[in-house]
């Protein structure tokens, strides 16, 4: 990716060990930060692309690198619950409590914003997403800055997420200063954003951490549905087409015993138009489909939803690698991590979703 006008740097790429980082490494990225820098550096969801965030003008940075549009507001990061204060204006006891249970980890929390959080941070909002990521990297950084660090996930707006420091330098290559390389990412799609703001508390996208693993400690928490594109959703970057590769992604849902031959029926009528065809799917259902010039990506298997998680957006860049025009997904349930990766499915496909529903015959 060509740097473009102002947004010119010379982005350096920094390798660094995902469980013992070496400081040296760590202060040098820090010390961009603090001056204002931008650095892409491993989370255990998605990479993340940092500012210092209570430097306005690097949030804009932030902003200006990814494309992303002023509207859509971005987490703060920080080391320790116990620097929620610095952010967060009167955290409710509740908060403290789901900080207990799941940080350093998955889950962001919208919070009443804090005076010294920058209006560039929150879009100009009074509340503040926060949350604690569970990486040495991203914790020895955010400790080594000495600030609050601003992070939205290090893709061009509307694009996949990065799960590897390849797919950072793909989409910011030039738009950023460092690039801290720890490898692949653990969980593979970005935390799960709640809103204790509401009553109860609303995840406003699904992710990391499972509605399920929120309902044990909340008792009672809803979801919220953003069927449609709008500027004024409650939590504006989760907008119906994101999470996008360039190929025209369709989401099937049902049982397995009737998606899959829908599937194929579909994959073979693209083949016989010419269309190069790409399949998202699972371990098992791979024998559907033999015979059939497609390009196809596993992504794990059925029942071990951390696999495909981990794998999901790595799969959907590779098949744009391929040049597929289409790629055809099945989905994975909504237990579990399965809302998250049926979240990012159907944003992925622009909300083309297809519902089979079991044959009668059968
Ligand atoms: O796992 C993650 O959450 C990753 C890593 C880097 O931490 N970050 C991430 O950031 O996914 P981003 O910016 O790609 O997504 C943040 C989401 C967006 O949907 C945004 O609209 C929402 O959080 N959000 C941020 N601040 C909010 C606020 N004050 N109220 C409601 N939603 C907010
Ligand atoms: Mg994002």
């Amino acid at each position: 990716m060509l740097p473009v006008g102002s947004l010119a740097k010379k982005t350096i790429m920094l390798d660094v060990d995902p469980v013992a980082p070496d400081p040296a490494v760590i202060r040098q990225a820090a010390a961009v930060l603090c001056s204002g820098g931008l650095v892409a550096f491993p989370t255990e969801t998605v990479y993340g692309l940092g500012a210092n965030a209570l430097d306005a003008e690097a949030v804009r940075g932030i902003f200006a690198a990814k494309d992303r549009p002023a509207y859509d507001p971005l987490i703060v990061h920080l080391a320790d619950v116990a620097r929620l204060p610095d952010v967060v204006d009167a955290a409710p006891p509740l908060a403290y409590d789901l900080a207990e249970t799941f940080w350093p980890g998955p889950l962001t929390l919208i919070l009443p914003r804090g005076p010294r959080v920058p209006a560039e941070v929150t879009a100009g909002g009074d509340t503040v997403a926060v949350r604690v990521p569970a990486h040495p990297v991203a914790l020895a950084l955010i400790r080594a800055a000495g600030v609050p660090v601003a992070a939205p996930s290090a893709n061009r707006f509307g694009h996949i997420s990065p799960t590897q420091a390849a797919h950072v330098l793909a989409d910011l290559g030039g738009r950023v200063d460092v690039i801290l390389d720890g490898g692949a990412t653990r969980v593979g799609v970005e935390s799960t954003v709640l809103s204790l703001i509401v009553s109860p508390p609303a995840i406003l996208r699904p992710g990391g951490t499972s509605r399920e693993a929120l309902a044990r400690v909340l008792g009672d928490v809803c979801v919220v549905d953003h069927p449609t594109f709008t500027e004024v959703a409650p939590s504006p970057g989760t907008l119906m087409q994101h999470y996008a590769p360039r190929a025209k992604v369709t989401l099937y849902q049902g049982p397995d015993e009737a998606v899959l031959p829908v599937m194929r029926e579909a994959a073979s009528h693209l083949l016989a138009q010419g269309v190069r065809v790409g399949l998202l799917l699972a371990e098992e259902d791979v024998a559907a489909f033999a015979g059939l010039s497609v390009v196809l990506e596993i992504v794990g298997r059925r029942e071990l939803l951390e696999e495909v998680a981990r794998q999901l957006f790595t799969s959907l860049r590779a098949l744009d690698r391929a040049g597929v025009a289409v790629i055809l997904a099945r989905d994975f349930g909504a237990a579990g991590l399965g809302l998250a990766i049926r979240d990012r499915l159907t944003r992925a496909a622009g909300g083309r979703v297809i519902n089979v529903t079991a044959s009668p015959s059968r």
